[in-house]
């Protein structure tokens, strides 16, 4: 299947979205990744860095050159982090068809508190959370021993930057997809094994 997972920062896209590619064996293509792994690379526009650490959307042809060399290569994949904004939602139906596009919903008090909470492995990448998915021992991973971060953008006021930038760009992105049938809503606030039950579900029915 062919799925894009919608969601705030924070709402828990990349968490789920590892566990849909392993369930059903799927490539996992997320533009925050992607760019993160590239943060210095020189673009006409200046670097990705810039544009990230202040919270704001990396230009859309960048992104949008990430996004189609990925589902060129991809039979099934789980799309997490595009698209940000009208445009790229225009660029991506160009490309491919969906199966089904999933929206996490949560409150945007809760956003806050997972960001800066956020702890992510620096070898296997996978987020613990200080309070809500800490790892057995402070600072390493449980999965692979390697030593967990903060992200560089999971700062309280970069977090509040990025969500009002979703607000003003990616909430329209939603919509979109709500008019045009395709948008399954589910709800983020509940435990994560909760939420994935509710995804598989959903993903299920639409394949
Ligand atoms: P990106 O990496 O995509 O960040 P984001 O959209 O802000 O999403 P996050 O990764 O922060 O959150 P998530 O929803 O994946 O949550 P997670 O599962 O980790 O983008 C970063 C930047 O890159 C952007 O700001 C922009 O600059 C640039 N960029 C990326 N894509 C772009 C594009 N298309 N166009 C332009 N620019 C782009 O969970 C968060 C925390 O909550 C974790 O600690 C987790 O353990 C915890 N948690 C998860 N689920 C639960 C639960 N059910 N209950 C309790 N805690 C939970
Ligand atoms: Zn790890």
């Amino acid at each position: 299947p062919r799925v894009l997972i919608l969601g705030a920062p924070g709402a828990g896209k990349g968490t789920q979205a590892d566990r849909l590619t392993a369930a059903f064996d799927l490539e996992h293509i997320t533009t925050g990744d992607a760019l993160r792994a590239n943060k210095d690379m020189e673009t006409e526009y200046g670097t990705p860095r810039e544009f990230m650490d202040a919270g704001e959307l990396v230009p859309d042809p960048v992104v949008n050159e990430i996004v189609e060399a990925a589902i060129d290569d991809a039979d099934g994949f789980v799309l997490d982090g595009y698209p940000r904004n009208e445009s790229q939602v225009e660029y991506l139906e160009d490309i491919t068809e969906l199966d089904v596009v999933l929206y996490l919903d949560v409150a945007e008090s809760e956003l806050i508190d997972r960001l800066t909470g956020r702890r992510v492995c620096s070898e296997c990448g996978r987020s613990y959370h200080v309070k809500y998915d800490p790892p057995a021992k402070e600072g390493v991973c449980d999965e692979c021993g390697g030593e967990l971060y903060q992200r560089d953008d999971d700062t309280e006021e970069t977090a509040r930057e990025r969500i009002r930038v979703y607000e003003e760009n990616t909430a329209a992105v939603v919509e979109h997809f709500r008019e045009t049938g395709a948008l399954v809503e589910i709800d983020g606030e509940q435990d994560p094994e909760s939420v994935f039950e509710d995804i598989e579900a959903a993903v299920e029915a639409h394949t």
